[in-house]
C-alpha cells in the first residue's frame, strides 16, 4: 500500500480540520473535493477574483449531503487579516433547537489563493503583490497565531527562473523572470523565517504546470492545456508562443491533491520547513502537447483532422524547459505520481467537453 492510500484510511477513521485557501479556484476546488470525500471538515475562504461560484458548486455535485455538512464557506480577502483569522476557526452551524457543537480550531491550512500568471504579473505587478506577498504573511500571521499543526503553500516552478540546469532540484534556483516568480520566492523566505523565528511548521510545493478539471479555460490568463481545449474545440485558432520546442512537466491535479495531503501529515520531521517539487518528472514540448490533445479530441471532432497551431513569438517571462527531479518529495513525503500526462488528459478530457458544450459557461 502506499503513503497515500495509508493516509486516506487514516484520515477517513480520524476526521481532522482544514482550511483551503483559493478553494473557489481549479487546485483549490480539488482539495475540496478530496477532503470532503474523505469526511474531513473544511473551512474555504475565497473572494472570487479568479475562482468560481461554480466550481463550489460541481463540488456540492460530487460528494454527499452529509459530507458537503461539513464544509463551512468563509468569501474573504486574503489581503485582510480579519479574514484569515476568521478563517482559522471551523464553526459548527446550529440546527434546530440542537445545542451549539464545539468549534474546531484548523488543524492543517492549504493556502492556494493568489493571482497566478507571469503574463498577468508583468501588466500589474502590485495586484500581483499585494495578493501573493501582503496576502501570503497575513496568511502566515494568522496560521502562527492560531497555531495550526501545518501550512502547505503553493509555492511555483517559476522560482527556478533563469538557472539552465535540467531536472530542476529544489536548491538550485536562478533569478526570477516574472514579478510572478518573485512572489512565490519570497513566500518561500517568508516561511522559513517564520518556521524559524515563530516555529510555524510549513512546506511549499513547487507546482510545475497544473491540469485537470475546473482549471478555468477563460480569460487573457488561461494556461495552456484548457485554452487550446477550448479553441480546438470552437474551431479557433490555437497559438504556440515560438518554435513549439518549449517544454513543461504536465501534473495531473490527482498528484497534487496527494502532495498536500502528504505534506500537511508527513510525521517525519526532516520533511518540515521544506520546499519541493510537484510534478511527474516527465517533459512534453508545445509541439508534443498539441498532438495529444488533437488525438484525444479527433474522435469526437472530425474537423480537427487538418488542424495545425499557428506560431508566434516567444512570451516575455517565460521559462524555455521545465522538468523537476521529484526525489525529494518522493523520499521525504512518500509521493508516488499516479498519473502521468497521457492518463491525465484522458481522465479530464471528458470534463472539458461537457464545458464546452454547457450554455451557461461561466456565468455564476
Ligand atoms: N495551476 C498551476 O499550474 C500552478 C502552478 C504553480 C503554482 N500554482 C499556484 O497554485 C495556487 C492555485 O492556483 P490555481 O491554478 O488553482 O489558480 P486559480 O486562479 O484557479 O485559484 C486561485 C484562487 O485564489 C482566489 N484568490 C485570489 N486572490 C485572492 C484573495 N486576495 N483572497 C482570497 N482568495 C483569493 C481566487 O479567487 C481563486 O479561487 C496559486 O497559488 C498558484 O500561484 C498553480
Amino acid at each position: 500500500m502506499t503513503a497515500y492510500e495509508q493516509l486516506q484510511i487514516r484520515l477517513a477513521q480520524e476526521p481532522a480540520t482544514w482550511l483551503i485557501t483559493g478553494v473557489a479556484g481549479f487546485i483549490g476546488s480539488n482539495l475540496l473535493e478530496a477532503l470532503l470525500k474523505l469526511n474531513q471538515r473544511v473551512v474555504g475562504l475565497d473572494n472570487f477574483a479568479t475562482g468560481h461560484q461554480c466550481n463550489l458548486d460541481e463540488v456540492q455535485t460530487l460528494v454527499t449531503p452529509a459530507q458537503w455538512a461539513h464544509f463551512q464557506f468563509i468569501e474573504g480577502d486574503i489581503r485582510h487579516l480579519a479574514d484569515c483569522q476568521q478563517a482559522m476557526i471551523y464553526c459548527h452551524s446550529r440546527e434546530g433547537g440542537n445545542p451549539p457543537l464545539p468549534n474546531h480550531p484548523v488543524d492543517y491550512v492549504l493556502h492556494q489563493a493568489a493571482l497566478g500568471s507571469v503574463p498577468r504579473s508583468i501588466a500589474d505587478p502590485l495586484a500581483t503583490n499585494a495578493t501573493n506577498i501582503t496576502g501570503f504573511l497575513n496568511m502566515l500571521v494568522a496560521a502562527r497565531d492560531a497555531q495550526v499543526k501545518r501550512f502547505v503553500y503553493a509555492a511555483s516552478s517559476s522560482t527556478y527562473g533563469d538557472h539552465p540546469d535540467l531536472p530542476k532540484v529544489e536548491d538550485v534556483i536562478g533569478k526570477p523572470l516574472s514579478p510572478y516568480a518573485v512572489t512565490k520566492y519570497v513566500n518561500e523566505l517568508y516561511a522559513d523565517v517564520f518556521a524559524r523565528t515563530y516555529g510555524l511548521p510549513g512546506i511549499g510545493l513547487r507546482y510545475f504546470n497544473v491540469f485537470g478539471p475546473r482549471q478555468d479555460p477563460e480569460g487573457a490568463y488561461a494556461a495552456v492545456i484548457p485554452k487550446w481545449i477550448a479553441s480546438l474545440i470552437q474551431g479557433e485558432p490555437v497559438y504556440i508562443n515560438g518554435d513549439g520546442e518549449t517544454s513543461r512537466d504536465f501534473c495531473f491535479i490527482e498528484n497534487v491533491v496527494q502532495a498536500n495531503l502528504l505534506a500537511a501529515t508527513a510525521p517525519n520531521p526532516e520533511a518540515v520547513n521544506q520546499v519541493y517539487n510537484v510534478a511527474v518528472g516527465e517533459r512534453t514540448t508545445l509541439n508534443d502537447l498539441y498532438a495529444q490533445l488533437q488525438r484525444h479530441l479527433l474522435p469526437r471532432y472530425p474537423h480537427l483532422a487538418g488542424a495545425q497551431p499557428v506560431h508566434r513569438d516567444f512570451r516575455a517571462g517565460d521559462v524555455r524547459h521545465s522538468l523537476a527531479d521529484i526525489g525529494k518529495a518522493q523520499r521525504l513525503l512518500g509521493y508516488a505520481p499516479t498519473q502521468r500526462i497521457g492518463e491525465g488528459l484522458a481522465l479530464a478530457m471528458p470534463w472539458y467537453i461537457g464545458q464546452e458544450s454547457r450554455d451557461d459557461h461561466r456565468t455564476s
